[in-house]
């Protein structure tokens, strides 16, 4: 009996041992600053309120403050109230997977929705050219996956989006950033990269733009337009998730000074930061051209093609989120979000207005005129070299600064090398109460009159 007792204890210990399992090595890429700084904040935080001190203010994350609009919430209640009428029979049809590229009414209000965005192509959007996606993330991804390959590079102009960075990795191909030269156009520096790297196959364009908070001017515009025209072959991935969060002006794009550009065009939006302000709901979209001509003369449809990545990577779109995204987008399309839209745009414009105000008092500016949303990229270079109290060291690049401000002022920021640029920089998201704005930048400011 104690022998039997014996062997079970023995193989139970046995069996709670901790297994050991290796994670693939694609599973191991670096995580980017803004999480690792996110990593840090509620470290800080704890350490804050052990202190007395308020809790620390994140200006490191994009997400909207102002809360969703609530225009969709009635009828989308009033969807799932019908549904208790339907038959067993519907029901299971209603609430069964759906095409992976989206439902039907999905697909058309998508389409809709495109056509309205882009009257300048004349044809419009069909059904067949759009698919419903994770968030403007499964678009990316979805787009990169069926482009790129080994060896193949996409342009990109720094500073960019933390994340293009592993997507296009994970798709096997580089991503090539095209640096900020403060004193150029854009277009210029484009060309020279253009010309000089041929194995460029796609260009992500982010505009209106997450760092910088820039938007392009028409001007600028019609001069990428023009070296566009000279690499035909050149595909565009135009990354528009904040294109109704423009608040000088209406909302203009690549797409819609250059209509032609279509039939190599990738066009990305998403629920998450204009249309309903809720990126949690992860309802994206994005169109593709259907009947592309293909080096070996034959036609492709990259609908067709990401519908399938889709299928292989997460089956389809939960069928609510595709509802909640055909009710925000006949919303829009008919106007109903209007004035949700406004009131979003003169906060964001404001909130960046006070707070680009604030820091310039300290003698830190924009990189560049923050007109498109609520981000602003922030020259720190002013800071490089100041001594921290009671440290002997000195901050030595945008890092040390981001850490700073964290530990010293219980400000997260995120430095620009995160996305991708040398100049040393911050990015700031103004997607906060005013409140907030006004005590980060005091807090930043007695922090910055402690160095030496
Ligand atoms: C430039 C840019 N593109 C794409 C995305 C991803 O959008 P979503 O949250 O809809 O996946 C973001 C999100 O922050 C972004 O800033």
């Amino acid at each position: 009996m104690r022998k039997l007792l014996l062997s079970f204890l023995l193989s139970a210990a046995l069996y709670s041992e901790q297994p050991v399992i290796s994670p693939a090595s694609s599973a191991k890429q670096p995580i980017n600053q803004i999480r690792q700084m996110f990593y840090q904040i509620s470290q800080v935080n704890a350490e804050r309120l052990a202190l007395g001190l308020s809790p620390v203010i994140n200006l490191s994350i994009g997400q909207p403050h102002i809360g969703m609009n609530l225009g969709v919430l009635d009828p989308f209640i009033a969807y799932l109230e019908d549904l208790k009428k339907l038959s067993s029979e519907e029901l299971s049809l209603e609430m069964g997977y759906s095409h992976s590229s989206g439902t039907m009414e999905t697909k058309k209000w998508i389409s809709k929705f495109y056509t309205e965005t882009f009257p300048e192509v004349v044809e419009g959007f069909t059904p067949d050219e759009v698919m419903v996606t994770n968030g403007g993330t499964g678009a990316l991804t979805n787009a990169l996956n069926v482009l790129i390959e080994s060896g193949d590079e996409v342009a990109v102009f720094a500073p960019y989006f933390a994340a293009y960075e592993n997507q296009v990795k994970n798709s096997g191909g580089t991503l090539v950033p095209i640096p900020l030269i403060l004193e150029m156009q854009r277009a210029q520096v484009l060309d020279e990269y253009l010309s000089t790297h041929p194995k460029i196959k796609a260009l992500i364009w982010n505009d209106p733009n997450n760092p910088l908070g820039t938007k392009a001017s028409l001007e600028e515009l019609l001069e990428l337009v023009a070296v566009l025209k000279k690499y035909p072959n050149l595909v565009i991935i135009h990354d528009e998730v904040y294109r109704d969060t423009v608040h000088n002006g209406p909302p203009l794009s690549l797409m819609n000074v250059a209509p032609e550009l279509k039939p190599r065009s990738f066009i990305i939006r998403s629920l998450a930061k204009d249309i309903l302000g809720a990126p949690g709901i992860r309802a994206g979209m994005i169109s593709a051209p259907i009947s592309c001509q293909t080096p070996d003369g034959s036609k492709v449809n990259f609908i067709e093609l990401m519908s399938g990545e889709q299928l292989r990577d997460i089956t389809s779109i939960s069928v609510l989120v595709q509802k909640m995204l055909c009710i925000a987008l006949e919303q829009k399309i008919s106007g109903k979000t209007n004035s949700w839209e406004l009131a979003m745009q003169k906060e964001y414009e404001s909130n960046v207005e006070i707070f680009v105000k604030a820091l310039s008092e300290l003698g830190l500016r924009p990189l560049q005129d923050p007109k498109g949303c609520f981000f602003v990229m922030i020259d720190a270079s002013s800071l490089l070299g100041k001594k921290i109290p009671g440290k002997g060291s000195a901050l030595q690049n945008d890092l040390d600064i981001a850490l700073f401000f964290l530990h010293t002022a219980g400000v997260a920021v995120v430095p620009g090398s995160g996305f991708g640029t040398e100049l040393c920089s911050f990015r700031v998201s103004c997607a906060k109460s005013k409140e907030q704005l006004i005590e980060a930048a005091q807090r930043m400011k007695e922090a910055i009159y402690k160095l030496k």
